[in-house]
């Protein structure tokens, strides 16, 4: 009785982030002999990999500042090859530093690479939005850090945009200190070919972006840095009344000069589904926050999704809410990034009124042409993370493919990838994949196709 008391006043002192299925997983672990229910389609040939945070030492100040680990899952021939889960071994990692310590912050290879992981030009990245990539092979073992042959000298956001026309990504870094933004693009073969300082009035958290086939897209949004708080024992990093909030609005490849800003209501946005052109107007749908960080680093308003619209030749600015369902982690089909889209997928909660990941939650596809929203519930013990769509062929349409992505039991603390039909959501998953531990909560992921090998 005594252990059990310590334990469970132990378990009371810890931060809501390392405890439950937020907490670490102490074992990398290899299985190539996986249970499967269902059938995974023969079609796909790749990889499924997840970003998120699992702290070596078992204690972190904050969910965000863990070690990254990458879980992934191989499918091909119809089958589960393996599952694997692998630290990123950054400098960080490897020395054990605090996100916080000026030593972390300030060197561009100490990154917690815990943010999102991504596949391009015959390269996998493990990304986080403070400091410089870091290569992994196609086994998840770290190969290096990457600066472009020294090209790149900012941060690499963990969320750049793939066009999925001219297959150049496009990307940004932020910092506390000036520059503040910096805008990249990575040509195709992955060679950085052009990077232009963005003008902000302050450091501001920049987290992720939009591009549209014509422009790449900024959101200086009230989230910001003072550094000076610091020395006050305070986060560097907060909500500011004072600052207002602009959609910065430039062509593709421009430069400072370039860029039109648009005043919105004060919000956070972490994650938007997409954007694109349509007449002379900018559509971008957002996950859109009342508030962010207001009080604290603990303190948020869920994300609805939102359309502002923006007309580049009145220059008028339109802000809808398209629902009121508490959402996170949108997603459309990759191959419409920056394209008008249809359908966008995202996880969130089963009752519509909270939105974090230890409620139990289901993954739903919007339909904005229709305004309609289809829902997947796996249950009233399912926890399910980012959920990725990928198309069953390079013909398929926009939803013809699967929406995939990792679900926590919290009944039985175990975890599956899961395998939907992305075109009738309320069908029963197509395959799962029974893993052989628990899946932490975690953040972004991605389908890492075989053909971007080739
Ligand atoms: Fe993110």
């Amino acid at each position: 009785m005594t252990d059990m008391l310590d334990s469970k006043q132990a378990s009371e002192r810890k931060p809501w982030f390392l405890t439950g299925n937020y907490a670490p997983v102490a074992d990398e672990v290899t299985d190539f002999n996986l249970k499967i229910t269902g059938a995974i389609p023969k079609t796909l040939s790749g990889m499924y990999l997840r970003n998120g945070s699992n702290p070596k030492t078992g204690y972190t100040d904050h969910w965000f500042f863990g070690d990254g680990m990458i879980h992934g899952v191989r499918l091909e021939g119809g089958e589960a090859k393996w599952y694997r889960n692998r630290y990123v071994r950054s400098t960080k990692y490897e020395k054990g530093l605090e996100a916080m310590d000026p030593d972390c912050m300030f060197d561009p290879t100490a990154s917690a690479a815990n943010t999102h992981v991504l596949g391009h030009a015959g390269r996998i990245w493990a990304l986080e939005e403070g400091h410089f990539p870091w290569e992994l092979s196609r086994d998840l073992e770290t190969m290096g850090c990457d600066d472009f042959g020294g090209k790149l000298t900012t941060a690499f956001t963990a969320h750049p945009k793939l066009c999925p026309e001219t297959n150049e990504l496009h990307f940004f870094g932020y910092a506390p200190i000036a520059p503040y933004v910096t805008y990249h693009v990575l040509d195709a073969k992955g060679q950085l070919v052009h990077s232009a300082p963005i003008t902000t009035p302050k450091g501001t958290m920049m987290h992720d972006f939009m591009i549209t086939r014509d422009h790449a897209i900024f959101m200086d949004l009230p989230v910001v840095f003072d550094l000076d708080k610091i020395a006050q024992g305070l986060p560097p990093i907060g909500w500011d009344d004072t600052y207002g909030a602009r959609i910065g609005i430039m062509p593709r490849m421009g430069t400072d000069a370039d860029v039109r800003w648009f005043e919105v209501d004060p919000c956070y946005v972490f994650h938007p589904l997409n954007s694109y052109v349509e007449g002379d107007e900018v559509i971008c749908d957002v996950g859109r926050h009342a508030t962010m960080w207001k009080n604290s680093m603990e303190d948020f308003d869920p994300s609805y999704m939102w359309r502002w619209t923006f007309n580049l030749k009145t220059g008028a600015v339109r802000e809808q809410q398209y629902d009121d369902w508490a959402h996170g982690f949108p997603r459309v089909d990759d191959r419409v990034v920056g394209l008008k889209h249809r359908y966008g997928w995202a996880s969130g909660a089963r009752d519509a009124k909270v939105g974090a990941m230890d409620s139990a939650g289901v993954v739903a596809k919007y339909d904005m042409k229709d305004g309609s929203k289809t829902v997947h519930d796996f249950g009233p013990c399912a926890h399910p993370g980012e959920f990725a769509f990928v198309q069953d062929s390079a013909t398929a349409g926009e939803d013809e493919g699967y929406a995939m992505g990792f679900v926590y039991y919290s009944d039985t603390e175990t975890s599956e990838l899961v395998i939907l039909d992305a075109t009738d959501m309320a069908k029963p998953p197509v395959a799962r994949v029974h893993l052989p531990q628990r899946v932490p909560f975690g953040f972004h992921g991605s389908w890492v196709d075989d053909s971007i090998f080739n």
